[in-house]
């Protein structure tokens, strides 16, 4: 979010525009905390984690009194228009300042990478690393103890990061939202890995299937293998964005800088096969990207 952060930043004052930062989004809307931003004021933020900017849930944006506190303080700043970075509920608020006639244009950051209209959202790549980082590490000990583990990552109802991690980190099985599966099924696939020798077997688990500790119980109880259980949590949110994250924003918040500038408005930017689209909110937050069932039949193959 940082590097998206400097390129609207940056890209906003070359276009000629004063930019201001809204601290811990929707609620520094409503509570007017806003901070100037200058060239340097951006200035080595590209390789931090999180945001300079702060963020929040806020609740009281999900009322119309919220809503309509935030558009008095945006009407009083005298803003011509606001940036909103992040993934579906920043655009379903979004939505809601358009309809009050405060021109706005979305960015997706997520590490869900749910949002229809665009190839990857901000932070998902991070976040896939740091998944794959981790399963290298537990392979290593699942390995050495010939164990079965399940790994359970974030992803809210998505199951992409697990998809992407697990195939990338070779996990013997997958488990995502979009794909039932049968636990009987997995349950023979562990005994039948340990009968022929392999030395562990690493299950993926979306956080969004079921709790990973229920999932290990499920397959002990039909195994009789001990399930060791790992739940990967925050640790997905943070850390130094990866190369193509830090590119990907960079696009991304210089797009939407010019985006609001020529006037584009309730649109989200994102980049497809490394084209620069806007699409609508109402299409990004209700239309689903679809799971690449593809790479999940592979998963499966490989997996084996
Ligand atoms: O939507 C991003 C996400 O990281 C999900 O993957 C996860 O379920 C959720 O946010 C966690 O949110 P919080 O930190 O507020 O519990």
């Amino acid at each position: 979010m940082n590097a998206a952060i400097r390129a609207v930043v940056r890209q906003g004052i070359k276009e000629g525009a004063e930019i201001v930062g809204i601290m811990r989004g929707f609620e520094g809307l409503i509570s007017g905390e806003f901070i100037p931003l200058d060239l340097s004021s951006v200035s080595g933020i590209i390789q931090r984690g999180g945001t300079i900017l702060l963020t929040a849930r806020c609740e009281e944006f999900k009322t119309p009194e919220g809503v309509e506190e935030a558009v008095k303080k945006v009407k009083k700043a005298k803003m011509d228009g606001l940036i909103l970075i992040g993934g579906d509920g920043t655009f379903r608020g979004g939505m809601e300042l358009e309809k009050r006639g405060i021109p706005t244009i979305g960015v997706p950051a997520s590490i869900d990478d749910d949002l229809w209209g665009t190839d990857h959202t901000i932070g998902f790549d991070t976040a896939v690393n740091t998944a794959l980082q981790a399963l290298d590490k537990i392979r290593d000990t699942a390995t050495s103890h010939e164990r079965a583990f399940v790994v359970e990552v974030m992803g809210r109802t998505a199951g992409y990061l697990a998809l992407m991690s697990g195939l990338a980190g070779g996990a013997e099985f997958i488990a995502i939202p979009e794909v039932p599966f049968k636990m009987e099924e997995v349950a023979q696939a562990i005994k039948r890995g340990f009968e022929r020798k392999k030395r562990h077997f690493i299950i993926v688990l979306a956080e969004g299937v079921m709790g990973a500790y229920q999932l290990a119980q499920e397959l002990y109880e039909r195994t009789g293998h001990e399930i060791k259980v790992s739940i990967l949590g925050h640790i997905q949110r943070g850390g130094n964005p990866s190369a193509y994250d830090r590119y990907l924003a960079s696009r991304l918040g210089a797009a939407a800088v010019q985006a609001i500038i020529s006037g584009r408005r309730g649109e989200m930017v994102g980049l497809k096969n490394e084209e620069i689209v806007l699409t609508p909110y109402s299409q990004a937050v209700s239309r689903r990207k679809e799971i690449d069932l593809k790479a999940y039949e592979l998963s499966k193959i490989l997996g084996l």
